[in-house]
């Protein structure tokens, strides 16, 4: 039984894992490693760095079916794909149905290519209006909204994809009776986080839901939530059959964990760390991107805790992320990163080995989308 373990599993290496031919509608994806969609997290500089570094697969973070705030910078800064590589995947978040339909046709007009309906996340913002996973408890509504969206994007020929939770609670774990019903009104591809709501980020993922959603549909299933190795993702994707898996947290100032997952389950072997002098540079370029979608002074400040999540494991890196907050500037913030890594580049070539990522942040998503 796999459950928590994964983590522990160790080599020998159990066998490559066929590369997967992913396809999600006339889409083919480069591998079966995906980037999740983090509000606040995974806007567009990042999700191209995702798949430079090798994410097969990146989605937007959740843009409103509300119409009112369409035209907000938020909301545009969010359908925001300059530049990016295809296929242009739109996550949508709302309660009403016609509204989602409205929301999908809307993002279509501006280049999504795949609508993705947010069932999965948990944010009180979200939920006290019935959205985010919070549909999972309304069944009739929740497949009401994923039948309207179908209904609304086959004219235009677009993919509709779904992300939920395990369930409501542990009492009310209805993501297999919702599969089948989404899989049903035409959803092409169910991601599962293995938590329930009510569980927020608390406590261990559990698979088991996965596998048996698996199980039970015909289109492509997606493993998410705690997979922060190519070790553990190999154990998820064998435990649970899933097509794909799906990383969120532990992407975060490490994009380069998806080339090293693809690395691995393609091979069995690891791939050694980056280069200090390749995480200068890519982290240099990210925040050139970052500032030329938020202007600098929203982008000196929303680029710290990108800044903070690269260096959080490395020598000196607390300090450095408190320093941060005292640069105001775009030119001064470049600096010290530069100089930073310079500095360590003195002390060691590669990045250092993590053994697991430390503990999940689980506050990140109410504050992301607050
Ligand atoms: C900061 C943050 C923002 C998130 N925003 C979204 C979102 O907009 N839409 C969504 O479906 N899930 C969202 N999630 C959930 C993630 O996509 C993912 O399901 C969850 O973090 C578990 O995967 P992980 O353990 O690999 O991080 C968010 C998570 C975090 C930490």
């Amino acid at each position: 039984m796999l459950k928590n373990e994964a983590a522990t599993i160790r080599f020998p290496f159990p066998g490559p894992i066929p590369p997967a031919h992913m396809n999600i509608g006339p889409y083919t994806l480069a591998n079966n490693v995906f980037a999740a969609p983090m509000a606040g997290v995974t806007d567009r500089p990042f999700r191209q760095l995702c798949k430079a570094l090798g994410a097969g697969y990146a989605v937007s973070e959740m843009v409103t079916s509300r119409r009112d705030l369409w035209n907000s910078l938020k909301t545009s800064r969010r359908a925001n794909h300059e530049g990016e590589v295809e296929p242009i995947a739109v996550q949508i978040a709302g309660t009403d149905a016609a509204m989602m339909a409205e929301a999908a046709v809307y993002n279509i007009d501006r280049g999504a290519q795949i609508i993705d309906i947010n069932m999965g996340c948990p944010a009180k913002k979200v939920c006290n209006k019935w959205a985010g996973s919070a549909l999972m408890q309304n069944e009739p509504l929740a497949i009401e909204i994923a039948e309207a969206v179908v209904k609304a994007c086959e004219p235009h020929g677009v993919p509709v994809t779904l992300k939920m939770r395990t369930g409501w609670s542990a009492e009310h774990k209805n993501a297999l009776a919702l599969a089948r019903a989404f899989e049903d009104v035409g959803i092409q591809m169910v991601t599962v986080h293995g938590r329930t709501r009510e569980q927020g980020y608390k406590g261990l993922a559990e698979y088991d839901t996965i596998a048996a959603v698996k199980a039970a549909l015909r289109i492509p299933v997606v493993a998410n939530g705690d997979i922060t190795s190519p070790q553990k993702a190999h154990a998820v994707l064998e435990f649970t059959g899933a097509d794909a898996v799906m990383i969120g947290r532990a992407a975060q100032g490490r994009p380069w964990i998806f080339r090293e997952v693809a690395h691995y389950l393609a091979t069995g072997t690891l791939l050694a760390p980056p280069l200090v002098a390749e995480v200068r540079r890519l982290l240099l370029g990210h925040l050139e991107d970052h500032y030329g979608l938020y202007g600098e002074f929203t982008g000196v400040r929303s680029a710290r805790k990108h800044i903070a999540w690269y260096v959080r494991h490395l020598p000196a890196g607390e300090a450095f992320r408190e320093r941060m907050n005292s640069l105001e500037s775009g030119e001064a913030q470049l600096r010290a990163v530069a100089e930073f890594f310079d500095e360590l580049a003195l002390r060691m070539d590669r990045m250092p080995v993590l053994a697991e990522i430390a503990s999940p942040q689980e506050d990140q998503e109410e504050k992301a989308s607050a």
